[in-house]
């Protein structure tokens, strides 16, 4: 494991495929920066590394990709997400706030078959563990709902429902091993309510640091 530099925050944002991940934590991290907090988005698969590249093309192939070179393509976007991005901004003492992270590797790749110790450990070996993980809780249904009202192209072959109910299954184990580090949020509400739960609760956590 990477030695976590210890000046910053590394906060970690997850959840199934149209449960808010990304409008929550840009909220975030502008609620963050206008309580003065230096505060930062950054997002996995990347959108400048090769295998990240590689990874959000293949999103709209009618075939996955095999699973063990999706899982690999996401191991290698996340070692230059950590080099290039989040670790430098630790170490400038900013709060990190991340859309995906390794959680996600378990929760997708073991819902397709890989075995979730494994993907568990091999990232480990080569990532930092955040100080704190936001898992953001939705029904598969009402995320259906979501991606379909917010795209014209409808679900793609990640956000199909099945898919989608193995993944939610496997967060939910991960947040059961991992209680102190996985914050399970009920975002079944309205923008604004959740917005006020997530800001609370990273408040309350950065004041008892
Ligand atoms: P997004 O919804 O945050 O844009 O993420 C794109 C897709 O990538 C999403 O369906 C989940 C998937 N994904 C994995 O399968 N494994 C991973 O390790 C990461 C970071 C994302």
């Amino acid at each position: 494991m990477l030695e976590s530099p210890s000046s910053g925050v590394f906060i970690c944002v997850e959840g199934i495929d149209g449960s808010g991940k990304t409008t929550h934590s840009r909220l975030l991290v502008g609620y963050l920066c206008s309580l003065g907090f230096d505060a930062v988005y950054t997002t996995e698969p990347t959108r400048y590394s090769l295998p990240g590249r590689r990874l959000r093309e293949s999103f709209f192939y009618p075939e996955r990709l095999p699973v063990e070179e999706e899982f690999k393509l996401f191991l290698e976007d996340r070692i230059i997400h950590l080099r290039d991005e989040v670790i430098p901004m630790l170490k400038d003492g900013k709060i990190v706030v991340t859309d995906r992270y390794y959680f996600s590797s378990v929760a997708y790749q073991g819902a397709r078959g890989l075995d979730w110790n494994f993907i568990l450990e091999e990232n480990l070996k080569v990532s930092i563990v955040p100080n704190i993980v936001l898992l953001l809780d939705l029904p598969i249904d009402e995320a259906i709902a979501r991606i379909s009202a917010e795209r014209e192209e409808g679900v793609n072959t990640f956000e199909k429902k099945e898919n989608l109910q193995k993944v939610s299954e496997i967060y939910f184990k991960l947040a059961e091993k991992f209680p102190d580090l996985i914050h399970v949020m009920n975002v079944n509400k309205s923008i604004q309510e959740v917005e006020d739960d997530l800001q609370k609760f990273i408040v309350e956590y950065l004041e008892k640091r």
